[in-house]
């Protein structure tokens, strides 16, 4: 299956983004919620509708960026958070992103890319990430579809694509995912290896 800019902009356009929580997702805003340095620059990479984007902004984080494939995604974002700063909110494809963060906060962006992209995946996070930047977030830890989006995994697997890139410190069991997602995620808490 190609998961094209044409397929997720299909998916805004015929509303079926079933994966969109409508809101923050609480694990993420309870780990925003105790960040102290609001000069962080955090990345929101596949963000979609983007609250994890808008909830970082009203709490007064200013270096907030987007990318998104779709244009149509992007679109919502501008329309729903006027004050969002454009120039923050990029229409491309995650791996041809330039530029390099602290913090990159995952959310159904991992399952929602073509499995064979998984190595490279870890490899562009450490790329965007600066000297000791983070990649923090959920993944979801079971088996999912095979032939569509969002494709699911284990945690075994995913120490293989990310420990040639990162110190792994935190990859659990997450205890405050929302009761659809309950028992199905990870957290997770990377930090970019040095040289
Ligand atoms: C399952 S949705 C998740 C959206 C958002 N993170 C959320 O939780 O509501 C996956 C998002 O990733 C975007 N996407 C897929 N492949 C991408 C790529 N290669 N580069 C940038 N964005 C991509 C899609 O357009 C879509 O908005």
């Amino acid at each position: 299956m190609k998961l094209t800019e044409e397929y997720w902009n299909n998916c805004y356009q015929s509303n079926d983004t079933r994966w969109d929580l409508g809101k923050i997702s609480p694990p993420i805003e309870a780990y925003i919620s105790q960040l102290q340095d609001r000069e962080l620059s955090i990345l929101i990479p596949g963000g979609g509708n983007s609250h994890e984007a808008e909830h970082l902004l009203s709490k007064g984080f200013k270096d907030v960026f987007v990318v998104d494939i779709s244009p149509f995604a992007i679109a919502n974002i501008k329309s729903r958070v006027p004050h969002f700063p454009s120039n923050q909110l990029h229409n491309k494809d995650f791996f041809k992103l330039n530029g390099t963060f602290d913090l990159i906060i995952e959310q159904t962006f991992f399952c929602a890319i073509d499995k064979n992209l998984r190595s490279s995946y870890a490899k562009k996070m450490a790329e965007l990430l600066n000297s000791e930047g983070k990649l923090v977030g959920l993944l979801f830890s079971t088996p999912l579809n095979e032939d569509h989006p969002p494709y699911g995994g284990t945690i075994k697997e995913y120490i293989g694509y990310f420990e040639p890139y990162f110190n792994i410190e935190i990859m659990d069991p997450c205890y405050n995912s929302i009761e659809p997602r309950s028992g199905r995620e990870v957290w997770i808490k990377m930090i970019k290896k040095g040289k």
